[in-house]
């Protein structure tokens, strides 16, 4: 028997277990939350399509490097980079992921604490009586209570860090593989009922019939940003969750598993968002707040609505949990690994720290005026909690996923990269092919994006 065909059972159960990590770490917030949110302040149809072609064409070669990367050096970022060629400036990028890390686990708990509170709201029939403009001005009026927001935060942030002070392996993935089936036949009815408003129709033109006079340079690198941040990319988490994958399983059907479920959940949620929305007569750009205001008017439409509505919170707040848990991950890794920290303190640190940067985000929706007002672009205000989620949830994804792809093409190579992906797969004979990806067309179509929308600011406006 040659090296790396083993028994095929053994084989399909292990592999399992990732998928449902890596789909895990993927499917959350960015999801049914970020996507419809972005999708909507970026013409719809179009953004959408700009979004699946970076998944099929950069991201995917990323996903496969940040996993064989872990895989082969059993490391944090940081480490993982100074395994492969220590004492080089290599290191900056897994440093930038920790930051990142950080940096998103900070507003990412916010929004997920929103959505702890919209478990009890719906449960309670809160919304029951309400007219999608109540529905709306209720949305700012929680969100603009500062001791709830924190409050909120806070509880998210202590069961994550609670998770994470066990370690996280074992019941997580345990728990994906019930919860997760049960998220996808809830947000399927959601679409069923969603799409069968009358009215909808507005909506699937605004999902499918691409306005290309809607692209503009920033909403070409909103799409591409967000494609990153759904697959969890750029910043380390797979890097991490790879060094916890097996020799003998097969890097790139794990990778195409991971990264389809994550897209269609995505498709889904926004199949579920866009025709309600319009058939409510809400507007597609009202940004952060947008499934908290339009999915409570489509359980109000459906039959046993609260139950559908209490439980679909429920999911979305656990998928969130198994997200912020990949995601906080990183930093505790680089804390443990290079710092000989325990987890425990590995874990206080990143949990509070995370929970401090957080504070003004949760403060932005209302609060406080100055952060809800933070910056001003092309004459719309965007508040902490956006600034955040454009610098780590975009940029930084983006120049950490251009170090993935230059130092796996460059400096790994081609020869150890193929090597580490056929460990568990003999006939993969797209080797030069993936080459070419991982080498020229990710790091270049990324950096090109990047360079020319910095040169030109107002590139397609
Ligand atoms: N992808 C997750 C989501 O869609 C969030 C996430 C987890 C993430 N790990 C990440 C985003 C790493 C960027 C980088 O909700």
């Amino acid at each position: 028997m040659k090296k790396g065909k083993i028994v095929n059972r053994e084989t399909w159960a292990s592999k399992m277990g990732f998928i449902l990590a890596g789909a895990g770490s993927a499917i959350g917030l960015g999801n049914i939350w970020r996507f419809p949110t972005t999708a909507g302040q970026n013409g719809g149809a179009a953004f959408i399509f700009i979004y699946l072609f970076s998944v099929i064409f950069i991201c995917l070669s990323v996903l496969i490097a940040e996993l064989a990367l872990g895989r082969n050096t059993k490391k944090n970022p940081v480490g993982a980079y100074n395994s492969i060629s220590p004492h080089s400036a290599w290191k900056y990028f897994g440093i930038l992921g920790v930051l990142t890390g950080w940096g998103i686990a900070s507003f990412y708990s916010v929004v997920a604490g929103w959505t702890l509170a919209y478990i009890f709201k719906t449960a309670t029939g809160f919304f029951s009586s309400m007219t999608s403009e109540q529905i709306s001005s209720s949305f700012t009026e929680f969100v603009s209570n500062p001791l709830s927001s924190i409050s909120l935060h806070l509880i998210f942030m202590s069961l994550t860090m609670a998770i994470l002070f066990g370690g996280v392996k074992k019941g997580i993935e345990k728990w994906s593989k019930i919860l997760m089936p049960v998220l996808l036949v809830i947000l399927f009815l959601l679409v069923l009922r969603s799409v069968l408003l009358p009215d909808s129709k507005e909506g699937f033109q605004f999902l499918f019939k691409p306005d290309w006079s809607a692209i503009t340079g920033r909403s070409v690198l909103a799409a591409v940003g967000q494609a990153f941040f759904s697959l969890s990319l750029g910043m380390g988490t797979m890097i991490v969750y790879g060094s916890y994958l097996s020799k003998n399983e097969n890097l790139i059907s794990s990778a195409a598993w991971v990264a389809s479920l994550d897209t269609i959940i995505a498709l889904m949620a926004g199949l579920a968002i866009f025709p309600a929305l319009f058939a409510f007569g809400l507007e597609p750009t009202i940004g952060a707040g947008l499934i908290f205001v339009v999915l409570p008017n489509i359980f109000n439409e459906m039959f046993l609505g609260t139950l559908f509505g209490s439980g679909f919170f429920i999911l979305l707040g656990i998928a969130a949990l198994t997200s912020m848990i990949s995601i906080v991950e990183v930093p505790v890794a680089y804390f443990i690994d290079e710092f000989k920290w325990s987890r425990k303190k590995s874990v206080k640190v990143a949990g509070i720290g995370a929970f401090c940067a957080g504070i003004p985000a949760a403060l932005s929706l209302g609060a406080l005026d100055g952060l809800s007002n933070f910056i001003s672009i092309e004459g719309r205000n965007y508040g902490f909690l956006d600034f955040m989620n454009l610098i780590f949830g975009q940029y930084s994804l983006m120049i950490g996923s251009v170090g993935v792809a230059l130092f796996t093409g460059w400096k790994w190579g081609k020869d150890k990269i193929i090597q580490e992906i056929t460990n568990g797969y003999e006939n993969f004979s797209y080797g030069s092919l993936y080459n070419v990806f991982i080498k020229f067309i990710a790091p270049f179509s990324l950096l090109f994006l990047l360079i020319y929308l910095i040169l030109n600011p107002n590139a397609f406006a």
